[in-house]
């Protein structure tokens, strides 16, 4: 029996819809706290396959997900093309900046990236071998726009300003960028893909501040190029899209890309996916992550209802976008319980 994951990804509407969590593995977790300190820091972790390994594995463990997401960040291709990358506690990464074509030429070429990224792939293979046999196994990236904001600004930006004004001012340094980060994610997935990936997932966390032209010069065309490059290599390969807070732009996302799924966040109600994203193909999502916070039953309430919205088509049940570090593991386990009872 196929795996449900790809039984969904593959628009097959399911009785129960699969489910998995965006940062499942994380620091909502006692026992990922105790493996990154094991670690010594968050990167040490992620370029430890042994230890990577073991915390992709903990939440399948402790939840029984049907899938598993690799344990590693979309800034590492960045720190692959030769960009600095630390992580302040308590606040978030910090990269060298790029303001200017010489920053793009200090940059190494893309059949470099494979060194600095080669313990990725030796995790990916540990999982393939590890994972139970109904659990897919998800590869992933960040998508051209929202990794070139993080190495534009340095830094996490509320609204990404240090990005808009480089495209604004030096449009061919920005366009440039935004050309290497296809290009290097294109073979960063293939890699992964080679290594016993058997999903893909791009993430443009911050596709919701592009407008326009610019959603579909620099959110929607990067998408179309990689996934099509990577089914041209891995005939089938299904990719999951997350350009999130697209709102309207979500609207056609699959037929303009070519993804097999959409990933739809919370501030889009499941209904209006329903009736307007989900016809033409796999949707992913979307309850709000405050729920793995606050439990009880407006959670019970929440995943009865998207589920019902959805049940018309092909679903994969997520959150709307990360869990936090604050929430409950045992609201997580409460979830998937709601999820997988018969439907009343
Ligand atoms: O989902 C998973 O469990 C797989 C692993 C994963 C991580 N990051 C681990 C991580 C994935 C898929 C990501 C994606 C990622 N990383 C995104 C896109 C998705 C999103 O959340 O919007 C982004 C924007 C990043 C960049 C990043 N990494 C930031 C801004 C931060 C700091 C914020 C924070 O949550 O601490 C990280 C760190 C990070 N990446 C952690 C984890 C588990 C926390 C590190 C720690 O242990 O301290």
């Amino acid at each position: 029996m196929t795996k449900t994951i790809l039984r969904a990804l593959a628009g097959e509407t399911l009785p129960t819809p699969p489910i998995w969590m965006m940062r499942q593995a994380g620091r909502y977790l006692p026992e990922y706290k105790a493996t990154r300190a094991e670690a010594g820091d968050f990167l040490s972790l992620c370029y430890n396959p042994d230890l990577a390994t073991e915390v992709t594995l903990q939440p399948i463990r402790r939840f029984g997900f049907d899938a598993a997401i690799l344990f590693a960040d979309i800034l590492l291709l960045p720190q692959a093309l030769g960009a600095d990358l630390w992580f302040v506690t308590g606040e978030g990464p910090r990269l060298s900046t790029i303001t200017g074509p010489e920053g793009l030429t200090k940059l190494k070429g893309i059949d470099d990236i494979h060194e600095t990224l080669s313990p990725i792939y030796q995790t990916v293979r540990n999982l393939s071998g590890a994972l139970p046999a109904e659990t897919t196994l998800i590869g992933f990236a960040g998508a051209p726009w929202t990794v070139a904001t993080y190495m534009i600004a340095g830094q996490g930006t509320p609204d990404q300003g240090p990005a808009h004004a480089l495209k604004a001012e030096d449009r061919a340094t920005f366009e440039a960028l935004i050309d290497l980060l296809t290009a290097s994610t294109i073979e960063y997935l293939s890699k992964q893909i080679e290594a016993g990936a058997e999903v893909v997932k791009i993430f443009d966390s911050w596709a919701g501040s592009l407008k326009g032209e610019d959603f579909s010069k620099y959110a929607l065309e990067p998408a179309r190029e990689i996934t099509a490059a990577l089914k041209a290599r891995h005939p089938g390969i299904p990719v999951i899209a997350f350009p999130r807070e697209a709102g309207e732009g979500y609207i056609g996302f699959h037929a303009a890309t070519g993804a097999d799924c959409v990933a739809v966040d919370n501030s889009v109600d499941a209904e209006w996916v329903a009736e307007h994203v989900q016809p033409d193909g796999c949707v992913q999502g979307n309850l709000a992550s405050r729920h793995m916070v606050t439990g009880g039953d407006a959670l019970v309430s929440e995943v009865r209802r998207i589920r019902q919205a959805l049940s018309k088509g092909p679903h994969i049940f997520n959150l709307g976008h990360g869990i936090t570090p604050d929430a409950d593991p045992d609201n997580v386990t409460l979830m998937i319980e709601t999820l997988r009872e018969t439907q009343k």
